[in-house]
C-alpha cells in the first residue's frame, strides 16, 4: 500500500506538468485520502488523469467536484484532514462503507460548495457541527450511523437551499428543529426524516412555513404531546409518518386541507377523538396506518370517497359503527383492511364486494354476531383475491360457511375463539393455497376429514412447489395474531410466508381417529390436535411429517403405544401427548427425552424417561400431583386471552416489557426485544409485532 502510493506518488509528479485535467494537489488529496481507508479494493486509482479515477469527477479547471464511492468496502476513519482538502466538492457519497469518526466542528470549513452529501449506512458518530456548510447545499443524508445528540439550533441557519434532510436511524435526542423553515431559512425543503432516534418532547410549530414540505417522518422517537396545529398549513404534504411515538390529541379537521397526502402513519401513539367527517376529502390517500391509538365513533361515510385507498389500518382502537353502511365496493383498489380490536357491528358481506382485497382482518370485533352466510355469497364472486382471512376473537356463531370454499387464493385462515359449531368441511382440503387453518377453541364436531390431508400446499409435489409464486415472500403483513409457543423459540411471521404451515384443531369437540392419511401433509409445521375427543392410535404415519416443529395430541382418548417412528421427528421442538391413555415405554431418541415430564404426565400407563416411573410401575399420586400444577400453569401463564407472537431467529435479547393500555375489555402488554444479532428492535403488544426496526446497534 505505502510502497504503491509513494509509486504512484513520484509517477505522477514527473507527469503533472503535462496533464492539464487533473490538479497535483487534487491528485494527492485523493490519494492521501485514499491512503486513510484501509483495504479500499474497488478503488483502483492507477491511471495518471485522477479525473478519470472510478467515482472521481471534475470541473473544466481540473478541480475535484464529485467524489462518489458508495458501497465499496470502505473502512477507516474520515476527519476534516482526509477531506477538507476538496474545496470544490460538490457531490460527496460515501454511503453504505464502514467510515467512522465524526463530523468535527470544522468539518464543513472548506467544503462550502457541497451540494449533495451522503454519508449514509456508515458507522459515524459524534454531535452534529454547528452549521451546515453554505447555502448550495441540497441533499444531506445522515441516517443509519450513530450520530447522537442535539441537532444544533444553529444547523440549518445557511442552508436556504436545502430539499432533503434524512437523519433517520441515529441517537440523536433533544427536539425535532420544527423551525426549520421558520425565517425562510430552508424554504424549498421538501424532504424531512427524524425517525428512529430518541427526539423527544411536543413537536414544536414551523413546520406550517415549510410550503414545499412533501414528506415528514419522525416516527419511532419519543415525541409527545399534541400535533402542532400548523403542520395542517403544509398543503404539499404528501406523508406524515409520525408511528410509535406518545403524540395525543385529535387528529384535527384541519387535515382535509392536505389534499396530497397518500400516506397517513400515526399507529402506536394515543391519538383521540374521531375520525373527521371530511375525511373522504383526501382523495389521494392510498396508506392509512392508525393501528393502536384511543380513536373512537364511527368510520366517516365520506372514507368510501378515498377510491385510492390500498391499505387501511385501524385496528385497536374504540371504534364502532355499523359497517355494512359503508360501500366498500368503491375502495377498488384495497389490498389490505384491517378492523381488529375494535368494537364494529354488521354482517361482513359489504366487504366482499372489494375485489382487490387481498388481507382482512376482522378479528376481536364483530362480536357475538352469526357468520356471515347466504346464497347471494356463493354465488357471487366473493373476496377472489382474498390471500389471508382473520376472524378469530370474535365469538362468531354458526358453522364453516360455504362460501370459503370459493376463495382460491385463500393461504391463512384464522377462525379460532370463536363459537362455531358442524364439522370441518370436507372441501377445505381442495382449496389450493391454504396452507394455515387455525380453528382453535370453537365447538367444532365430527371427525378429522382425510380430505384435509390433500392440502395441495402441505403435499410435498416439486412441481407444485416451484409453481408457487413468490409473491408472498414481500407480501408484508404488520403484525400477528397465532398461539404462544412455550420455548424460547421465536419465529419472525411478518410477511405471509414467514407463516409456518399449520392446522390447529385445539380445544373442540372433534371424535375419531386420527387418519393415517395424515402422513401425506409433509410440509406441515404445526399439528394442534389437544383437547378433543381424538380417540384410536398415534398413526404411524404421523412420523412421515418430517418438517413438523410441534405436535400437541394432549388431552384427548388416544391410547396404545407411541409409535416408535416418533423418534425420527428431529425438528420437534414443541411437544405435548400428555392426559392421554398412552401406554408403554416412551421412544428413545436424544429428541423426545429431552422434552420435560409433564409432555408426557397424564399417561398412567406410560412409562420410561424423561417420566419418573420405570416401566411397569405405575405412579398414581405423582399423577395426581402433576394434575394440579399442570392447572396452576395453565391459570399463570395462559390467559383467556392470549394472542402472542413468536419472534424470528433471536439468539441474546434484551426485552423490556410493561403494561401499556387498560381499557375494559383488553389487556395490552408490550415488548420490547432489542435483539442484538440482529441490529433490531421489535416492539409488540399483546402478541402483535409493531414495529422492527434498525436501531440500536452494538
Ligand atoms: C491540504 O492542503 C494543505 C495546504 O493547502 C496542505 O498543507 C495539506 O498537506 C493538504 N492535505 C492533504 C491531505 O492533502
Ligand atoms: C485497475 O486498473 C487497471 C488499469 O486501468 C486495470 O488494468 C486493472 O485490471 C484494474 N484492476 C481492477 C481490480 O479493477
Ligand atoms: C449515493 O449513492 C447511493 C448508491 O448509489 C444512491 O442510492 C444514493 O441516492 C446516492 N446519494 C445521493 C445523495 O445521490
Ligand atoms: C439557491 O437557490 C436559488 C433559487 O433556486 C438560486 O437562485 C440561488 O443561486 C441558490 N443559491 C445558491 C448559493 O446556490
Ligand atoms: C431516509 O433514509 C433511510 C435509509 O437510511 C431510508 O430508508 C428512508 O426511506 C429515507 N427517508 C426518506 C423520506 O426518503
Ligand atoms: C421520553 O420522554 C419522557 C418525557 O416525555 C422522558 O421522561 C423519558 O425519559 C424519555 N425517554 C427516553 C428514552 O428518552
Ligand atoms: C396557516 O396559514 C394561514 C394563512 O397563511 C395563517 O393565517 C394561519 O395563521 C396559519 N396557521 C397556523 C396554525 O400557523
Ligand atoms: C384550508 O386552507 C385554506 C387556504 O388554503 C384556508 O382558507 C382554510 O382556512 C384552511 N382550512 C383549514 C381547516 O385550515
Ligand atoms: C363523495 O364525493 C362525491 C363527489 O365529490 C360527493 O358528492 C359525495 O357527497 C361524497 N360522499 C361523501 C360521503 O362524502
Ligand atoms: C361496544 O359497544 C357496546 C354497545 O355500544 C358497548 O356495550 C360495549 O361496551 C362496547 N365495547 C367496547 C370494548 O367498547
Ligand atoms: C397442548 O394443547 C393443550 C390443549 O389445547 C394446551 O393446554 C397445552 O398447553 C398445549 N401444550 C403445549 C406444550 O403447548
Ligand atoms: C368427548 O369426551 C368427553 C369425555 O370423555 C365426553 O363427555 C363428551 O361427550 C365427548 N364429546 C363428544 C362430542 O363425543
Amino acid at each position: 500500500m505505502a510502497h504503491d502510493f509513494l509509486l504512484f506518488l513520484l509517477f505522477s509528479y514527473i507527469i503533472s506538468t503535462n496533464i492539464h485535467a487533473c490538479k497535483q494537489t487534487e491528485r494527492s488529496s485523493l490519494l492521501s485520502f485514499a491512503s486513510t481507508l484501509s483495504a479500499p479494493p474497488l478503488i483502483n486509482w492507477t491511471s495518471l488523469d485522477c479525473c478519470h479515477w472510478k467515482g472521481i469527477a471534475c470541473d473544466q479547471d481540473g478541480w475535484v467536484t464529485h467524489l462518489l464511492l458508495p458501497s465499496k468496502g470502505l473502512k477507516g476513519g474520515i476527519s476534516r484532514s482526509s477531506l477538507g482538502n476538496f474545496t470544490h466538492l460538490t457531490h460527496l457519497n460515501l454511503s453504505h462503507n464502514s467510515l467512522y469518526g465524526s463530523l468535527e466542528t470544522q468539518f464543513f470549513l472548506s467544503l462550502n460548495r457541497l451540494e449533495f452529501l451522503d454519508l449514509s449506512y456508515n458507522l459515524l458518530s459524534g454531535e452534529l457541527p454547528l452549521s451546515l456548510p453554505s447555502s448550495n447545499i441540497r441533499i444531506v443524508y445522515l441516517s443509519s450511523n450513530y450520530f447522537h445528540g442535539a441537532i444544533p439550533s444553529s444547523f440549518f441557519q445557511q442552508a436556504s437551499n436545502l430539499t432533503s434532510f434524512n437523519v433517520s436511524n441515529n441517537i440523536f435526542r433533544g427536539s425535532v428543529p420544527s423551525s426549520i423553515c421558520l425565517k425562510h431559512s430552508s424554504p424549498f425543503l421538501r424532504l424531512l426524516d427524524f425517525s428512529s432516534n430518541v427526539f423527544n418532547g411536543n413537536l414544536a410549530p414551523g413546520l406550517g412555513e415549510c410550503s414545499e414540505l412533501q414528506v415528514f417522518r419522525a416516527g419511532h422517537n419519543n415525541l409527545s404531546g399534541l400535533l402542532p396545529e400548523d403542520i395542517y398549513n403544509a398543503t404539499k404534504l404528501e406523508e406524515i409518518s409520525l408511528p410509535l411515538n406518545s403524540l395525543r390529541g385529535a387528529i384535527s379537521d384541519k387535515i382535509v386541507n392536505l389534499t396530497n397526502l397518500a400516506i397517513l402513519d400515526l399507529y402506536f401513539n394515543q391519538f383521540s377523538g374521531e375520525l373527521t367527517f371530511n375525511l373522504g376529502k383526501l382523495s389521494k390517500l392510498k396508506f392509512v396506518t392508525l393501528d393502536f391509538n384511543n380513536l373512537e365513533g364511527a368510520l366517516p361515510p365520506s372514507l368510501m370517497n378515498c377510491t385510492n385507498l390500498i391499505e387501511l389500518h385501524l385496528g385497536s382502537n374504540n371504534l364502532e359503527g355499523d359497517i355494512s353502511m359503508l360501500d366498500f365496493s368503491r375502495l377498488s383498489q384495497l389490498t389490505k383492511l384491517d378492523l381488529r380490536l375494535n368494537n364494529f357491528t354488521g354482517a361482513m358481506k359489504i366487504l366482499m364486494s372489494s375485489k382487490s382485497l387481498q388481507a382482512l382482518m376482522l378479528s376481536g370485533s364483530f362480536e357475538g354476531e352469526a357468520m356471515p352466510v347466504g346464497d347471494d355469497m356463493v354465488h357471487f364472486d366473493v373476496f377472489q383475491n382474498l390471500r389471508l382471512l382473520s376472524m378469530a376473537y370474535c365469538q362468531l356463531t354458526g358453522q364453516i360457511p360455504i362460501w370459503l370454499s370459493k376463495l382460491k387464493n385463500l393461504e391463512i385462515l384464522q377462525l379460532g375463539f370463536n363459537q362455531i359449531t358442524g364439522p370441518i368441511p370436507s372441501w377445505l382440503g381442495t382449496l389450493p393455497r391454504l396452507f394455515y387453518i387455525s380453528l382453535q377453541n370453537n365447538q367444532i364436531s365430527g371427525e378429522f376429514p382425510k380430505q384435509l390431508c390433500r392440502l395441495p400446499r402441505l403435499i410435498y409435489e416439486p412441481n407444485i412447489a416451484s409453481q408457487m409464486d413468490d409473491t408472498s415472500y414481500k407480501f408484508e403483513l404488520p403484525f400477528f395474531l397465532g398461539p404462544i409457543i412455550s420455548n424460547p423459540s421465536y419465529y419472525l411471521w411478518s410477511t405471509l410466508s414467514s407463516y409456518p404451515a399449520t392446522i390447529d384443531l385445539s380445544k373442540n369437540n372433534i371424535v375419531g381417529d386420527i387418519p393415517n392419511e395424515i402422513g401425506q401433509l409433509q410440509l406441515l409445521r404445526q399439528l394442534r390436535l389437544g383437547s378433543n375427543n381424538f380417540s384410536g392410535i398415534i398413526p404411524n404415519q404421523i412420523s412421515n411429517l418430517i418438517n413438523l416443529e410441534a405436535l400437541n395430541l394432549s388431552m384427548n382418548h388416544l391410547f396404545g403405544k407411541m409409535p416408535s417412528s416418533l423418534a425420527t421427528l428431529t425438528f420437534l421442538k414443541d411437544f405435548d401427548v400428555s392426559y392421554n391413555n398412552l401406554q408403554g415405554l416412551i421412544p428413545t431418541s436424544t429428541q423426545l427425552q429431552s422434552f420435560d415430564a409433564s409432555t408426557f404426565e397424564g399417561n398412567p400407563k406410560l412409562c420410561g424417561a424423561p417420566l419418573p416411573n420405570k416401566c411397569g410401575r405405575p405412579n398414581k399420586v405423582a399423577d395426581e400431583d402433576n394434575n394440579n400444577n399442570k392447572d396452576e400453569d395453565n391459570g399463570h401463564q395462559l390467559p383467556w386471552f392470549n394472542i402472542f407472537v413468536v419472534l424470528g431467529f433471536i439468539v441474546g435479547f434484551w426485552a423490556v416489557c410493561g403494561s401499556l393500555v387498560i381499557n375494559s375489555t383488553w389487556r395490552y402488554t408490550y415488548f420490547r426485544f432489542i435483539d442484538n444479532t440482529q441490529d433490531s428492535l421489535y416492539v409488540m403488544i399483546t402478541g402483535h409485532i409493531i414495529a422492527m426496526k434498525r436501531r440500536f446497534r452494538g
